[in-house]
């Protein structure tokens, strides 16, 4: 069976950790043969933030994200509207835009595709396939909800980065890494290591 094709947006909300753990499990996972990374400049920007990466050349930022090169990553850059992931005649498992600012959120929900990352996720809607945007943001305003209630009409998976806190995580490491656990999950991956609640007596 061959392995699965992920798209990973990676966009200018705060939350650069969990993409970059998003990445680093993607690079182990023998079921994902290929993925693809695409970065808004806002995303670039939050990685330098946040994680004080910053990379002369843009191809380079998931080998760096990830720690070491992984053959199955290929950077694509946000302006480039004619990669593969731009065509729904493009083969591709999921999409996950993670961290999701309210911007890209937007453009989505309003079907703007005037940039790579965008026009993948819009393909992913038109062609049925999961779309999952990993949003931080609060509070969140009307327009806000109103997108992401069109979005998930429209078939989006609307997966804020809200960790849960019954797994006993001591350390942000931990939680960062069981909320990303969870997230493969609903890309159809399961993960051994995933918490599973065994339930209580009540
Ligand atoms: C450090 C930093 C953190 C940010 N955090 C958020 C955020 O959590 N949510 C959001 O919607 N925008 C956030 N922004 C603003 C976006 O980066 C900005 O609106 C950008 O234009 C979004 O464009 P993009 O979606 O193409 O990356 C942040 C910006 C910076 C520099």
């Amino acid at each position: 069976m061959a392995g699965k094709t992920i798209v990973v947006g990676i966009s200018g909300a705060s939350g650069a950790v969990y993409a970059q753990r998003l990445l680093q499990l993607l690079a182990v996972e023998e079921r994902v043969a290929r993925v693809h990374v695409v970065v808004s400049s806002g995303g670039q920007r939050v990685l330098r933030e946040e994680l004080g990466i910053s990379c002369r050349e843009a191809e380079q930022i998931p080998a760096v994200l990830v720690g070491r090169a992984a053959d199955k990553f290929e950077y694509l850059h946000n302006a480039n509207i004619g990669a593969s992931i731009a065509s729904g005649s493009y083969p591709t498992d999921a999409m996950v835009v993670i961290p999701c600012s309210m911007g890209t959120l937007g453009a989505i929900a309003g079907g703007i595709s005037d940039n790579l990352m965008r026009r993948a996720a819009d393909v992913h809607l038109k062609e049925g396939r999961p779309l999952l945007l990993c949003w931080r943001d609060t509070p969140l305003n009307q327009i806000h909800l109103e997108n992401m209630l069109r979005l998930a009409r429209a078939g989006a998976t609307i997966y804020p980065i809200n960790p849960g806190y019954y797994h006993g995580a001591e350390t942000l490491t931990e939680l960062v890494n069981q909320f990303c656990l969870r997230l493969l999950e609903k890309l159809g991956l399961p993960q051994d290591k995933q918490y599973q609640w065994k339930g209580t007596k009540g």
